[in-house]
């Protein structure tokens, strides 16, 4: 179109704008920029519509009674160690590099010898049965679907077997041995009967001295009986079953023992014929313990702040744990992880894979198994984008040099 005759058009559109009538016309069609995003946005309706993994959280919040919520929410004390989770990948910068090759990205990862879809598991979350009713079974689904390893909590609300059929691969099974040793035994020869491919320890959960006062102030608030949904009426896990069911825990009073002790580890790992992880470590020094002492792998983490309040996040953890490691065994790391960009800052800082908690039962607890394949798939495409910024072509390339301490 010659300059001209754009000029003259635009004069004419923009004088007839200028007519009262024609101006309220195109107001109402078309509500200026500035005005547009102010509109209240259309509700979600489906998992695919959430934008990002943190869009899952007011959905769960809205779907969850208060108790339920807060119980995924919450952390000790005042929970400044759930927030310092998150706001620790602020502490680090990711450099992004121009040339590269750029037309097969490669998001896979080799664990244990199998290759994965993306450095990304699930870790375990207890009683997924207050998110939805299909609980553990929708997130083996999920994992099932999208090919990624999921590692199921002492505290599910359904039995080791069923999950496993659901998601049809290799389950890693976390165990609180309890505080009477014939019941560690059990559940041992139980896991390990039913096919797990890894028991995953937690060191962190100390027993009844926690402070869950947020917890227990929103439960306060929830009017409904606990008794509709906990069996016998108990918030203990080894009562409540299904885990438990059929062994005689009269004798326990605790997830774990007192003397949580590097002996106690030596009898743990003769008992267990599979693959032993230790979770829970946040220190080179017990990480070099862990790993002398027949850990297979070690989780760097903090129990998604629920444990302590130690205001140490995961990802600041990681670094003494992969220096004191030295590469003889994976290191794992969960607490915080929401974006693409997390995932890639924690490879880079030598994590062989990354575990997320909250995330996906926020997903399940919005739309069931969909959300939980949505959250994944959340994940694999921004660590798709942040890997083509860095030029980093497969997860392997991603080292020391992607990212500056800020
Ligand atoms: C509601 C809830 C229950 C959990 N239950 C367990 C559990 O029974 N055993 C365990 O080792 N970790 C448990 N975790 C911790 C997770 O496995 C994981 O370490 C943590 O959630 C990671 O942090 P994130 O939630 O910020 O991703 C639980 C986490 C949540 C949120």
């Amino acid at each position: 179109m010659a300059k001209r005759e754009q000029l003259t058009r635009r004069a004419v559109l923009g004088s007839l704008g200028a007519l009262p009538f024609l101006s309220w016309a195109r107001a109402a069609d078309t509500p200026p920029p500035s005005l547009l995003y102010q509109r209240e946005a259309a509700p979600l309706t489906a998992a695919g519509q959430v934008p990002n993994v943190m869009g899952f959280e007011p959905l769960a919040r809205r779907a969850l009674p208060p108790a339920h919520y807060a119980y995924l929410a919450t952390g000790v004390d005042d929970d400044h160690t759930v927030v310092r989770n998150q706001e620790a990948f602020g502490h680090y910068q990711i450099r992004a590099r121009r040339f590269a090759d750029r037309r097969h990205l490669d998001l896979t990862r080799e664990v244990f010898g199998a290759r994965w879809p993306m450095p990304l598991y699930l870790s375990c979350v207890s009683s997924m049965g207050a998110f939805h009713p299909e609980g553990e079974l929708a997130v083996a689904r999920a994992a099932h679907s999208r090919g990624v390893q999921m590692m199921l909590a002492s505290g599910s609300s359904v039995a080791v077997r069923p999950v496993l059929d659901a998601c049809g691969g290799p389950l890693w099974m976390q165990l609180y041995p309890t505080d009477d040793w014939a019941v560690t035994e059990e559940l041992v020869r139980r896991y390990t009967d039913a096919g797990v491919s890894a028991i995953v320890l937690t060191l962190d959960n100390l027993g009844r001295r926690r402070n869950n006062e947020t917890l227990f102030s929103a439960m306060a608030r929830d009017s409904r009986p606990c008794a509709s949904c906990h069996v016998n009426n108990s918030h203990d896990m080894w009562r409540r079953g299904p885990i438990f069911t059929g062994i005689d825990t009269s004798r326990v009073t605790q997830l774990e023992p007192d003397e949580q002790t590097l002996q106690f580890f030596d009898r743990l790992r003769a008992q267990v014929k599979v693959r032993l992880i230790a979770k829970g470590i946040v220190t080179g020094e017990d990480a070099a313990l862990a790993v002398q002492h027949g850990a297979d792998a070690v989780i760097v983490s903090n129990h998604g702040g629920r444990d302590e309040e130690t205001l140490r996040a995961s990802i600041d953890c990681l670094p003494e744990v992969v220096a004191a490691v030295r590469g003889r065994v994976p290191v794992f790391v969960d607490g915080g992880f929401r974006r693409g960009t997390d995932v890639f800052k924690a490879l880079a800082l030598g994590a062989s894979a990354i575990g997320v908690g909250r995330p996906h039962a926020w997903g399940l607890s919005a739309f069931g198994q969909d959300g939980v394949e949505a959250v994944i798939d959340i994940y694999a495409r921004e660590l798709d984008a942040i890997m083509r910024q860095a030029g980093t072509v497969n997860t392997g390339e991603i080292g020391a040099a992607s990212v500056l301490r800020a």
